[in-house]
């Protein structure tokens, strides 16, 4: 395999890895790294770029993180793009002036205009709408930096050889309108070619997985937490084909699972080329153990400890070395496991401790780009199209008060009949994921002339291509009013609520 051509330096933004994402989606290659690992990786390699991610810290905090102590910012060896803080960081140890001024903070939606002659925003209209999230602000530029970009104060700029380069708002976030073209004009400034497409990622992955699962004579048995999702299916594709008979997928009927969701599960194991399913019906010990929890990040606890037990004891049975998972790159981001990105939610299967090997092929991917390798696979439309649904499944839509088997009843049943609606009026291409979830607020209301007290739905559906951030899918109303008469029609529903914030300050799931 080829070098690899750019190097992201990783100072805990929540938005670094889709650094990552969006140069694949431009075909190219890159790693991030923390900044003491890329230290070490710079000793020994040469790329033709680095980037420098944003951080959620300062850089007159005390132990900021800094520079590799390796990395050159003459930028005679390569070019340096900082973001946000990465831009805030090069100007600070250069010469400059960074400063926290109470005006010009900008969080969310900026407009910026661009010095276009600047190699950097050549082709791009010259006022330009960005993502910005930042206190701090460069105020000084170093000595031999221009300005080559404003919004209220400085957002960009570059050295007279517009080799060190750095911008205040995001490029990678999808609402920085001319972003990708950004990056793809930093790429060509720093001469790297394409070397990303999906069938080498699926044979590097296979060949990736062989070497530690060959890796002993007594080869043993690979365990696969199968969801019937597009991440695990494509997982099991890319693994039946050379992993055959010794690939067991292990699906567990939690009880927090949709109608029909079962069936779903087996066609797509069936898709995948799986030989070796298991279902495991668990669905009372699941209820048991979270009882009258009420709080997400617990229920998610006591959840991934029947799901971690159940797993080990299928490890045991098929006398497994290994289990592999279709963890995401997002998953792991918001779970506080990359460089120094903040703890969002754990997700119930990152970061558990197996007595066998774990392995994660897919942890440096988004999504985005599972939907590819699941399209060249010639997974059908039902996988690679298919909206994700959380592991703790319908436990995580019972919000606000303890979850039981009726109330997980009411809202599969009102996930039914919102989806049948969405089928009707063929929406469901535009919804990235819907969440039908029963609130803990019990409401007065009328029927058949009595007073009623009863529950509340809660319907968000929303639109993103990466989950980092989603916007809210206002549906017609029309539609608004088909999905209340319908789930008002349940003798204790009283009222349903539309949920369109978007993520952030929300997140997707309402826990
Ligand atoms: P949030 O709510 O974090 O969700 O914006 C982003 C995506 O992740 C899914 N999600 C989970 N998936 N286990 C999972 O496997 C979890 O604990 C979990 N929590 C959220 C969520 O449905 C959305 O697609």
């Amino acid at each position: 395999m080829n070098d690899i051509q750019v190097l992201i330096v990783d100072y805990g933004s929540q938005y670094t890895l889709l650094i990552g994402r969006t140069l694949r989606e431009l075909g190219v290659r890159s790693i991030i790294l923390s900044p003491k690992k890329a230290d070490a990786w710079l000793s020994k390699n040469t790329p033709k770029a680095v980037i420098l991610s944003g951080s959620n810290s300062s850089v007159h905090n005390q132990g900021a993180p800094t520079f590799p102590s390796t990395l050159d910012t003459s930028g005679k060896k390569y070019f340096i793009l900082g973001i946000c803080y990465g831009m805030q960081l090069l100007a600070h140890k250069l010469g400059g002036v960074v400063e926290r001024p109470h005006l010009h903070r900008e969080y969310g939606p900026a407009l910026a205009t661009l010095d276009t002659k600047n190699p950097l925003f050549l082709g791009i209209v010259q006022k330009t709408e960005v993502w910005a999230s930042h206190g701090d602000t460069v105020t000084t530029l170093p000595k031999d930096f221009t300005s080559i970009a404003v919004s209220g104060g400085i957002s960009a700029m570059a050295d007279k050889d517009s080799r060190v380069l750095g911008i205040q708002f995001h490029p990678e976030v999808v609402d920085t309108k001319e972003g990708k073209k950004i990056l793809q004009n930093f790429l060509t400034l720093a001469d790297c070619v394409k070397d990303w497409d999906p069938v080498n990622l699926i044979h590097e992955i296979q060949k990736d997985v062989l070497a530690v699962v060959n890796k002993e004579k007594n080869k043993k048995n690979i365990i696969l937490g199968f969801s019937g999702g597009v991440d695990s299916t494509t997982l099991a594709r890319v693994l039946a084909s050379v992993l055959g008979e010794r690939l067991v997928c292990v699906t567990i009927d939690t009880g927090g699972l949709r109608a029909n969701e079962l069936e779903e599960i087996k066609e797509n194991a069936d898709h995948a080329g799986v030989k070796n399913l298991v279902v495991i019906k668990a669905e009372g010990e699941f209820i048991k153990k979270i009882g009258t929890t009420i709080d997400g990040e617990e229920k998610r606890a006591k959840f991934r400890e029947v799901y971690k037990r159940i797993f080990e004891e299928q490890i045991k049975k098929h006398d497994a070395g290994f289990i592999a998972q279709g963890t995401l790159a997002t998953d792991i981001i918001e779970s506080g496991k990359v460089g120094e990105s903040a703890m969002i939610k754990t997700h119930h299967n990152v970061g558990l401790a197996w007595e066998v090997d774990d392995l994660h092929p897919f942890r440096n991917l988004f999504k985005y780009e599972i939907r590819e390798l699941a399209r060249v696979m010639k997974l059908p439309k039902v996988v690679h199209e298919r909206n994700p649904f959380p592991g703790p499944g319908l436990f995580l839509r019972v919000v606000g008060t303890p979850v039981s088997v009726d109330r997980i009843e009411l809202v599969r049943e009102a996930d039914r009949t919102v989806n049948d609606i969405i089928k009707k009026y063929d929406i469901a291409k535009h919804i990235s994921q819907l969440i039908v979830a029963l609130l803990g607020v019990n409401s007065v209301g009328v029927k058949g002339d009595e007073r009623v007290y009863g529950h509340s739905l809660a319907i968000r559906a929303v639109q993103t291509s990466d989950f980092m951030t989603v916007k809210g899918y206002y549906f017609s109303e029309e539609i608004i009013n088909e999905i209340t008469n319908a789930l008002t029609k349940h003798k204790d529903i009283v009222r349903v609520f539309f949920d369109m914030t978007p993520k952030p300050p929300a997140t997707t799931e309402f826990e």
